[in-house]
């Protein structure tokens, strides 16, 4: 039977859910017929109102850990969570803290999808007017983090399919997987020869180490340079000619500001 999966969109501009839509090998459809059971996902849903509601209400009526919840976006908390509400309830707006801390008591794994579930990220950038948090920082329960604006969608279906078939990944101390983020986008940029013999870029477009345009890759742990982007897996920023912004990082972005540099 397939796992089934909650997907809840909180404070995010749905890249996260758009990026999993781009995965090959399998892809979404595949994904979603032959290992998951995508029970909620707003984006894709074809069901609308009460009847899309439905699962939300199962999965919180139902045994415990009968689910993974995924949480693509921050959660915020000012104003008792107003700003950003899942549904209505009696009448009653059913906020996303609320609806996140509620489906994580019962879920069998927590993932944060993105940079902003997972740390922040840009929808908890200066000034927060609406106090969003990531989602560890509002629930009890243990939060496997996935970050990546968006996430790669390697690296969150590599991580849905680890936890079906074999568990919790192993972890680093910012509950990322290591199978993922375990080395420096640094480590293996194939322009590191570049840094190393003090060959750099003095603008975007030229040749070279990209380390004083402002090149975030050695303090960003991500395997962007053999894993790349674009679907069939073909480029990557570097390789497009422009920095690493950091954008897994736990800083990114207000930490990792300005971007770019002359
Ligand atoms: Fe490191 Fe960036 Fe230079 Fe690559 S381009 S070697 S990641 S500083
Ligand atoms: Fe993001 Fe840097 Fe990879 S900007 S996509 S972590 S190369």
């Amino acid at each position: 039977m397939r796992p089934k999966i909650i997907w809840l969109t909180t404070n995010s501009c749905a890249g996260d859910i758009l990026s999993l839509l781009n995965a090959r090998h399998p892809n979404f459809c595949q994904m979603a017929e032959d290992y998951f059971d995508f029970r909620f996902e707003p984006f894709t849903m074809a069901a609308e109102g009460d009847l899309a509601l439905e699962p939300l209400a199962a999965a919180l009526n139902g045994a415990a850990g009968e689910y993974i919840l995924v949480v693509e976006g921050n959660i915020p908390t000012a104003a008792q969570g107003r700003y950003c509400v899942i549904a209505y309830r009696a009448g009653q707006p059913w906020t996303a803290l609320e609806a996140v801390q509620e489906l994580a008591a019962k879920a069998r794994y927590v993932v944060a999808a993105g940079t902003c579930a997972a740390f922040g990220g840009p929808y908890a950038a200066h000034p927060n007017p609406t106090g969003a948090k990531p989602v560890s920082a509002v629930v009890p329960q243990k939060v496997i983090n996935v970050p990546g604006c968006p996430v790669h969608p390697d690296w969150l279906a590599g991580t849905l399919y680890h936890l079906v078939a074999h568990g919790e990944p192993e972890l680093d101390a910012y509950n990322r997987p290591l199978i993922y983020f375990g080395e420096t986008v640094h480590d293996r940029c194939p322009r590191r020869a570049d840094f190393e013999n003090g060959n750099f870029a003095s603008q975007p477009g030229e040749p070279g180490c990209l380390y004083r345009l402002g090149c975030k890759g050695p303090v960003t742990h991500a395997d962007c340079p053999v894993r790349q982007w674009c679907g069939e897996h073909t480029n990557w920023p570097v390789g497009a000619n422009t920095p690493c912004i950091g954008c897994a990082s736990p800083e990114f972005p207000d930490g990792l500001s300005p971007f770019f540099e002359h």
